[in-house]
């Protein structure tokens, strides 16, 4: 009998809603040519509903989310929103709650596609991110005291666990031994001045590196560092492993270098229960409803989606329709400056599966 999933949809906030039925759109396509079916529900999670109702996330989200085979996300963030609110109430409580322990942030520079890096093209930026998802900065407690006088205290504080750390590093050097180009996993941390939060990541990288994984290569870089090799020489890296603030850094200026948020994408994973894929960059709201915005980021969330399904024969459709398409017909990744509109570019990718 051929395969069915369920699939949960977010469209969110902003171009969220989109860029989402793009990824859909193309996503119907490759399951049809494949042979398998994907039924989607829409979820009206995000800002306009928090504006009407006072709650982010209605209670029972979280377990209705877990009827699913996965969740695809378009954006979250809405201009009358105070910034926190829906970030923390709607796409963190997910990762949390469904413990998305990975994000998964591919730095991939499809042919045709404009790099500010100057001399470097898609065989150069070509490596992959995994940035811790549930941990450190984001989940570390923190308050204030004395609040408002010229006395305040504010802490957030880096709190990492040895098993949320040795969990992120297996699942890297399991992926590098499965997809690594060189055999290569680099640790991206700061060890000359966080020298326990990172002495942490580092010391269990090494031993299970020496015990577990002899065959690959540990490479260490300082996360400064990292941003300058990430433009001097993209070509060194393979896989990086990282905490979850220098992730998320790091991961923009990685979209920057493969043409732009437009482009970018990434799955919140937890390898054993329900993950949630998404394009990386925000709910730019200032291009809604122009049918401007670049939905290649979305699609290649949908990609990444199958393949963590165990589709990965119409992950790579995806992927190389998306290849043709940047590569033959698309100038920019930038909202309005692509040469056509966002569900042309769901339509060049759909009918090339
Ligand atoms: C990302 C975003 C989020 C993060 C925000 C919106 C909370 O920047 O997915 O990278 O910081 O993780
Ligand atoms: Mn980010």
């Amino acid at each position: 009998m051929a395969k069915s999933y369920d699939i949960a949809v977010i469209g969110g906030d902003g171009t969220g809603p989109e860029v989402a039925v793009e990824g859909v759109k193309v996503l119907q396509a490759t399951a049809e040519k494949m042979g398998f079916t994907l039924n989607f529900k829409d979820y009206e999670f995000g800002g306009d509903r928090y504006l009407k109702t006072g709650e982010a996330l209605p209670s029972s989200a979280v377990d209705e989310m877990k009827k699913f085979d996965s969740i695809f996300l378009g954006a979250i963030g809405h201009p009358d929103v105070k910034p926190g609110i829906l970030e923390k109430g709607i796409l963190l409580e997910l990762r949390f709650q469904l413990d998305q322990y990975i994000n998964l942030r591919p730095v991939k520079l499809y042919p045709g596609v404009e790099t500010p890096v100057m001399g470097k093209g898609p065989a150069e930026i070509d490596y992959v991110v995994i940035r811790e998802n549930t941990g450190g900065l984001y989940t570390g407690t923190g308050g204030f005291s004395m609040k408002g006088t010229e006395h305040e205290v504010a802490v957030q504080s880096m709190v990492y666990t040895y098993h949320q750390v040795a969990r992120c590093l297996k699942y890297a050097f399991e992926y590098t031994k499965k997809h690594g180009k060189r055999n290569t996993l680099g640790l991206v941390g700061k060890t000359n001045v966080l020298t326990f939060a990172y002495d942490l990541w580092e010391r269990v990288f090494n031993d299970m590196g020496e015990k577990e994984y002899e065959d690959i290569r540990r490479d260490y870089y300082h996360v400064d560092a990292t941003c300058m090799w990430m433009i001097k020489s993209p070509e060194w890296f393979d896989v990086l492993v990282t905490g979850n603030m220098f992730g998320d850094i790091i991961t923009d200026l990685g979209a920057m270098t493969q043409g732009g948020m437009g482009i970018a994408a990434g799955g919140n994973i937890n390898p054993d229960g329900i993950s949630m894929f998404e394009p990386i960059g925000g709910s730019a709201p200032k291009y809604t409803g122009q049918n401007i915005i670049n939905p290649l980021a979305s699609i290649c969330a949908g990609a990444m989606m199958l393949d963590t399904l165990g589709e990965s024969e119409a992950a790579a459709a995806i992927e190389s329709a998306v290849a043709e398409v940047t590569g033959t017909k698309i100038k920019s990744m930038a909202a309005g400056k692509m040469g056509y509109s966002t569900t042309e570019v769901g339509d060049l990718v759909a009918e090339r599966i």
